[in-house]
């Protein structure tokens, strides 16, 4: 059983990665009614909380059906996210995340995010100043290191579990790659070959099938893993990888009608909860991956992510869902 703090997660866990601008509300509404184990939220600024910046403070609202619950946060300045790590407690999540993997210039190089990763003291002064400031478990998501010459996920690892940190998820990536190249999960073995560390150990980057997530397992000796990209459009990737996990086998891809259902749900929770320009707006980039491989699509795809109104997308799914009421998808 794998656990963080009290709480319990399972055998082995699979974790929705937090995704600034996806994994909101109504996206999490989605992953946890298809298996997602624990879930985080998008990163919320900490300078943002400490002045109640609107988008940040919003970010706090989490429900309790979604529990488990990370929130997770990000900054540079080691008294600021201490104080942002008192406001979300008070949002009552089961674990406050730290970030220190995002690679985008206007974070990391401000010493945010990634950026940390070239300070190693600092993290793990940031850190334990966080670990001692609240009482629920601190996990943290970082990266392998800034570049290929400065990898020291193994020796940061067991310094921020020797300040208290409870769980540590790594995206086998540096921040020089970004997002391009294999993730490289070699490392984490030698994280996980670390005789010191015992605190759970989540791998993440590229798992985006059934058989990568299995052929994953077997090779690295990770005790769950955290899906992103895959996810997005595709809830569905948390059973099905479970379900392939346990039994070698693949589930019935989701049929058409669950598919539209699944995203009409998604839609009418994000308009509902951001209001209807934006929530519209964000819905976007879920639909290719919603209807993923249906033949002679893109018409329809064109018009989803063109619309303005409400009314106007449900009515491009009401026609979906009879134009293609035969099709079968495969697995
Ligand atoms: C659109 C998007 C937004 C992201 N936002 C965050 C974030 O807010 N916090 C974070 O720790 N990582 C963020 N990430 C990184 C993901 O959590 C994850 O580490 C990365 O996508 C690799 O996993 P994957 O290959 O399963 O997608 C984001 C990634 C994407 C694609």
């Amino acid at each position: 059983m794998v656990k963080i703090g009290n709480l319990e997660l399972g055998d082995y866990p699979l974790l929705l990665a937090p995704m600034e601008d996806v994994s909101d509300p109504p996206f999490r509404a989605v992953c946890k009614q298809n298996g997602a184990d624990l879930m985080y939220t998008e990163f919320i600024s900490s300078e943002g909380l400490i002045r109640d910046a609107a988008k940040s403070v919003q970010k706090l609202d989490i429900f309790d059906y979604e529990k488990p619950i990370g929130i997770q946060i990000f900054g540079n300045e080691i008294e600021s996210m201490r104080e942002a790590a008192e406001i979300v407690e008070e949002a009552k999540p089961d674990i406050l995340d730290i970030n220190y993997g995002c690679p985008v210039n206007k974070v990391a190089c401000k010493g945010a995010g990634a950026g940390i990763l070239l300070d190693i003291d600092k993290m793990v002064s940031m850190t334990a100043e966080i670990v001692k400031a609240v009482k629920i478990p601190v996990t943290v998501k970082t990266r392998l290191g800034w570049d290929n010459d400065t990898i020291r996920i193994v020796e940061v690892a067991e310094r921020l579990q020797d300040v208290g940190i409870q769980a540590i998820s790594i995206h086998a990536r540096t921040r020089k790659q970004m997002y391009k190249g294999e993730a490289d999960w070699s490392y984490l073995n030698l994280v996980k070959d670390n005789p010191r560390l015992h605190i759970p150990v989540f791998g993440n980057g590229d798992i985006d099938t059934p058989e990568r997530a299995a052929e994953y397992k077997a090779k690295y000796n990770v005790d769950g893993m955290m899906i992103g990209r895959a996810s997005i459009g595709y809830p569905w990737i948390f059973n099905e990888i479970k379900h392939y996990l346990a039994t070698g086998e693949k589930l019935a891809a989701p049929t058409l009608d669950e598919r539209i259902a699944v995203a009409k749900k998604h839609l009418d929770f994000s308009v509902e909860w951001k209001g209807e320009k934006l929530g519209i707006l964000e819905m976007r980039r879920h639909y290719t991956n919603y209807f993923r491989g249906m033949p002679n699509f893109k018409q329809y795809r064109t018009e989803m992510v063109t619309s303005d109104t409400y009314d106007e997308v449900c009515a491009i799914l009401d026609q979906v869902a009879k134009v293609y009421a035969d099709y079968e998808f495969s697995v």
